[in-house]
C-alpha cells in the first residue's frame, strides 16, 4: 500500500493514522516504515480539551514501548502516559516523566499536522530513525 506523503509550508509529512474518531482522554498507535529512509512507531494522544499530541513510543527508562494494549498509553483516568513495563508516568502536555525510574525525562515529542480527521508525522521525525 503506498504511504500517503503531503506538504505543509515547505515541510513534508507522512500519513500517520485516523484520528477523527479519537476521543479526549484517549490514545491511538501507529507505525511507519519508509524502508530505507527510516521508521517510526508511535502514538497519539487526544487530551481532555481535545488537544492533540504526538510522540514516539519509547519509554526514556530502557527505550521499550510504553504500551498496555495496543492503542492503551494512558492511566485507566485518561490524564497520564504511563509506562507498561516499570509504571513511569508522563504528563501528556509535554511527555515529562514526574514520577517513576525515568524522573526528569522527557518522551521524544513527534511534530504532525492534522488534515481532515488523518495525522501526518514529520518527515524530519521519521527520517532520524533508520529501521
Ligand atoms: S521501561 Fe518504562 S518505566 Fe521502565
Amino acid at each position: 500500500m503506498e504511504i500517503k506523503e503531503i506538504e505543509v509550508d515547505g515541510v513534508g509529512y507522512v500519513q500517520a493514522v485516523d484520528v477523527k474518531t479519537l476521543g479526549g482522554k484517549c490514545s491511538r498507535a501507529f507505525d511507519i516504515n519508509l524502508g530505507e529512509r527510516g521508521a517510526c512507531s508511535g502514538f497519539f494522544v487526544r487530551e481532555k480539551d481535545m488537544t492533540l499530541r504526538a510522540y514516539k513510543n519509547s519509554c526514556p527508562h530502557t527505550g521499550a514501548p510504553l504500551n498496555w494494549t495496543p492503542d492503551q498509553f494512558l492511566t485507566k483516568e485518561g490524564l497520564y502516559i504511563q509506562c507498561s513495563i516499570h509504571g513511569a508516568m508522563f504528563k501528556t502536555q509535554n511527555g515529562e516523566c514526574f514520577a517513576g525510574p525515568c524522573g526528569g525525562k522527557f518522551l521524544k515529542a513527534l511534530s504532525f499536522v492534522e488534515q481532515s480527521g488523518m495525522a501526518y508525522v514529520a518527515l524530519l521525525d521519521i527520517e532520524k530513525n533508520p529501521p
